[in-house]
């Protein structure tokens, strides 16, 4: 079974496509490669000795989309069309979309809002009109613990309230209501709605990890950086919160474990589950500071950092109940705190510059 991964270049992207095709699916990624490197696909095949089907487009580009869920359909079919719809359900090879494909900065987000929505709302919709015409109505979806806001109890769970205070958590919530509205309208759509907590490590080869551009927004490749002597010192946002030790706490989960959880998403859409909502989380919190300590231990070297204000917008502490994921998807995150550390600095330290992108930070 083929599976279409947009935004597959990027940092769950990539290891993603490491987990799908380990697992035997198919894939075909498309990326603009706005925030990533075509390297990251060559380090995938290097990881899984396979070849991937690329196509660099943006998702917003219909006909370029168009194009990629055509191919292989053209050289068995010469019928003539009777309409669009017809003319192309039934002709494609694709059997699933996982939909990546974004901005993701929160700051970003509220200084270039119309370029967040563009990629994010627009792209989306994209997206979703060509699977339409292709008749592909099975969709993964990288939505985000942001969307809980400042959570009224912990852990989260998904039936919790829904509230965002950014452009980028606006965007994410709105798609979530736009596959809803989708479903509703055309009940043969099958979505998996998944929200992410807190991505932080690399795939244990090394070769593929996070590679932001510029200075990090945040805290796992910042201290990484930090590590191999790019940046100075970490700042440490506020140590006045309620929380164990004042710093925030949130749910680091390893990269291959948030991956594999969209490997046990595909079977589940398969068997007609209509929108499903589900935390990829842990279930654990860990505090800014115990997070700095177990960097530490893992690359024998010690972090400076400085104790500065609060960031706007950030929440005390933030969790996962991710057991419905457990229970539905038969997933589970096993990867450790210290595990995510010793992957990161693997990734870090073999590659100090990331994917030799040019950096301006
Ligand atoms: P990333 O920036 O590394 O990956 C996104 C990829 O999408 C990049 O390769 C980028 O080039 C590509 N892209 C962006 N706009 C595009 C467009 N219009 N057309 C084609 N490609 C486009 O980010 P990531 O951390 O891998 O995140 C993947 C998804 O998960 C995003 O939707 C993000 O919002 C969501 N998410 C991420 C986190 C996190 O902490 N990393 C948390 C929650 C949700
Ligand atoms: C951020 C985003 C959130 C997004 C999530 C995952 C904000 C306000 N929220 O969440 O929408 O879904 O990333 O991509 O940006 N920290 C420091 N120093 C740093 C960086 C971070 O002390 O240099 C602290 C933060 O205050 C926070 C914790 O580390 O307590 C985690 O921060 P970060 O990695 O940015 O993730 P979130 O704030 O959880």
């Amino acid at each position: 079974m083929k599976i279409l991964v947009t935004g597959g270049a990027g940092y769950i992207g990539s290891h993603t496509c490491v987990e799908l095709i380990k697992d035997g699916w198919d894939v075909v990624v498309v990326d603009n490669l706005s925030n990533s490197s075509s390297e990251a696909l060559q380090r995938v095949e290097a990881i899984t000795g396979r070849t991937i089907e690329f196509h660099q487009a943006d998702i917003r580009d219909k006909a370029a989309l168009s194009k990629i869920f055509k191919t292989r359909s053209e050289m068995h079919h010469h019928v003539e069309p009777k309409n669009e719809e017809q003319n192309n359900t039934g002709n494609c090879s694709i059997d699933a979309v996982i939909h990546f494909a974004g901005l993701k900065a929160v700051g970003e987000s509220v200084e270039m809002p119309l370029e967040y929505y563009s990629n994010n709302i627009t792209g989306t919709l994209a997206l979703l009109e060509v699977m339409r015409e292709y008749g592909v109505k099975n969709l993964v979806f990288s939505s985000s613990a942001t969307v809980y806001g400042d959570p009224h109890a912990l852990p989260i769970k998904e039936d919790f309230p829904l509230s965002v205070t950014n452009p980028y958590g606006r965007t994410k919530l709105m798609i979530e209501e736009i596959l809803k509205d989708l479903h509703v309208s055309d009940p043969s759509w099958n979505i998996s709605i998944l929200r992410y907590f807190n991505p932080v490590g690399a795939h244990k080869s090394g070769k593929i990890g996070e590679d932001p551009l510029g200075i990090p927004n945040n805290l796992l490749p910042y201290i990484a950086q930090v590590a191999v002597g790019r940046l100075p010192f970490l700042n440490v946002f506020g140590n006045d919160y309620n929380t164990v030790d004042g710093t925030g706490v949130r749910d680091f989960i390893h990269v291959s474990d948030l991956a594999s959880g969209h490997t046990k998403a595909l079977p589940k859409l398969f068997t007609n589950p209509g929108v499903v909502t589900y935390n990829l989380g842990t279930g654990r919190g860990h505090s800014v500071m115990e997070l700095v300590r177990a960097f530490e231990k893992a690359c024998g070297r010690e972090i400076p950092f400085k104790i500065v204000p609060r960031r706007a917008g950030d929440i005390a502490a933030c969790y996962a109940d991710p057991s419905k994921a457990q229970k539905e998807l038969d997933w589970k995150a096993t990867r450790t705190v210290e595990k995510m550390c010793q992957d990161t600095w693997n990734w870090q330290s073999n590659n100090p510059t990331g994917f030799n992108k040019i950096h301006t930070g």
